[in-house]
């Protein structure tokens, strides 16, 4: 009877001890987790077919002009409305605006709905949904610096 529970404790224990082992190996097939989200960060490639619903308005590039609207080279760090040359609306010139640098999160804020998030702005544009389609078109943005080199 002793021995019987003196097995069953190293069979218990020799039955624990590669669950364990089986278990600290589990953090591994997490590891294509992180691939699975990559696309929200973003693909260069794909957010140029995205840009295509701004080029009506917006340029980007070495050559890059403001149109309809302004040229949006070295946008992520830039002041809201300091493009120079461009003509902003009276909506772009109030605090709230004219004191936001645009960063990566400000921008996927106010691309999805640009008019709820700068009421009055002449920026006529229905908004991006779609959370992939944002981060590709970051990624393209990104690539552009102030004087729309690539850098990338
Ligand atoms: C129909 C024209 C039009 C379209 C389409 C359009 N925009 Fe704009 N955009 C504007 C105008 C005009 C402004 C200036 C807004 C103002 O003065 O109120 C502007 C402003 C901006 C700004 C702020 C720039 C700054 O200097 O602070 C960003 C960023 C921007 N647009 C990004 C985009 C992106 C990205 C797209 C495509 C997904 C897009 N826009 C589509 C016309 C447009």
């Amino acid at each position: 009877m002793r021995i019987a529970v003196f097995a069953a404790a190293i069979l218990g224990l020799t039955a624990a001890t590669p669950l364990v082992l089986a278990q600290s190996p589990a953090p591994a097939p997490a590891a294509p987790a992180a691939p699975a989200a990559a696309p929200a960060a973003g693909d260069a490639a794909a957010g140029e077919r995205v840009f295509a619903q701004c080029r009506a308005c917006h340029q980007v590039g070495e050559t890059a002009r403001n149109t309809v609207g302004p040229q949006l080279n070295g946008l992520f760090g830039r002041q809201a409305g300091s493009v120079q040359g461009f003509n902003y609306s009276p909506a772009y010139k109030t605090p709230a605006v004219a004191e936001k640098v645009w960063s990566e999160e400000n921008f996927a804020t106010y691309i999805r709905d640009p008019r709820a998030v700068t009421p009055g702005t002449r920026m006529v544009f229905a908004g991006l949904r779609n959370e992939g389609q944002i981060a590709s078109l970051v990624a393209y943005l990104k690539q552009f610096a102030a004087d729309g080199k690539r850098t990338q």
